[in-house]
């Protein structure tokens, strides 16, 4: 059965609002596409990666709060739920993540309590993308010790890129004290506006930084209305509409990465 050894990617950004969750869930649906198995980790107690795919969690639910809690983990395979796309599998989230911080508090290797927990999933997808919160809190440092790949998205606008400072540095400090085996796979522009004169200054700016020397993804995610529509409906963008710029831009991705 343990056939595959999946890439583990993690999308994240302190900055709230800059694109991440649907990120994952449309670089999910575009690599389902392509035949992926590809699971979804939703570490965000916010719930939008797994209401995204459509799945109202309720309050007794199975989550990925429960394979990592404190009481009696249960195995992270028996929480894993099927979405209603092939290839495309979620680890729901929960309201009771929030309230891991405290929960874990006394807890030796609480950093390393997801990778612990997921470590067997590996053998089983070819592609874990991990949803993190607009926080360095405890979850994205979970997801941080468990991932291989940081991918990060930042919107073309002056405040997310001035927030890139401080993630680099997370990152650094990341690999540095807990995860050697980390690194960024990329940063992708999200919500350009060829039209504005900042969402264009701010790519521009992003070209020539030069600690982002060969992680700038060519592929730029336009802003587009349909996405947010899609949200509404429960599904990534690339299942809602297949003519959207939307689904053009995170399938463009999807290649990029599958590169
Ligand atoms: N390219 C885009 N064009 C238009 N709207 C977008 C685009 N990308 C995301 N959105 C919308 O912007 C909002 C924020 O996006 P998203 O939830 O992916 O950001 P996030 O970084 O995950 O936020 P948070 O930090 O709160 O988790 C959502 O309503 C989403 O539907
Ligand atoms: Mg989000």
């Amino acid at each position: 059965m343990a056939t595959k050894k999946a890439r583990i990617i993690s999308v994240v950004n302190e900055k709230g609002g800059v694109g991440k969750t649907v990120t994952v869930i449309n670089l999910a649906a575009g690599l389902s596409l392509r035949d992926k198995d590809v699971l979804v980790v939703d570490m965000d107690p916010q719930l939008n990666a797994t209401k995204g795919l459509g799945f109202s969690p309720s309050k007794d639910g199975p989550s990925v709060y429960d394979v990592i809690k404190l009481e009696v983990p249960v195995p992270a395979q028996s929480v894993v739920v099927h979405t209603p796309w092939e290839h495309l599998d979620l680890l729901p989230s929960h309201t009771d993540l929030s309230g891991i911080e405290i929960e874990l508090a006394n807890v030796a290797g609480r950093e390393n309590r997801l990778k612990e927990a997921l470590a067997p999933l590996a053998d089983v997808y070819d592609f874990v993308l991990l949803d993190t919160p607009p926080s360095l809190s405890l979850l994205t440092v979970n997801v941080l010790a468990f991932a291989r790949e940081v991918l990060i998205p930042c919107q073309t606008h002056p405040y997310a890129y001035s927030a890139m400072d401080e993630l680099l540095e997370t990152i650094a400090i990341i690999k540095e004290d807990i995860n050697p085996d980390i690194s960024i796979m990329g940063v992708v522009a999200t919500f350009f506006d060829r039209r504005t004169r900042v969402s264009n200054r701010i790519l521009e700016s992003l070209k020539t930084d030069k600690r982002l020397v060969g992680k700038l993804l060519n592929t730029v995610i336009r802003i587009n209305t349909t996405i947010a529509e899609s949200a509404d409906h429960g599904k990534p963008v690339v299942f809602f509409r297949r003519s959207s710029t939307g689904t053009a831009d995170y399938l463009a991705l999807t290649d990029e990465i599958l590169g």
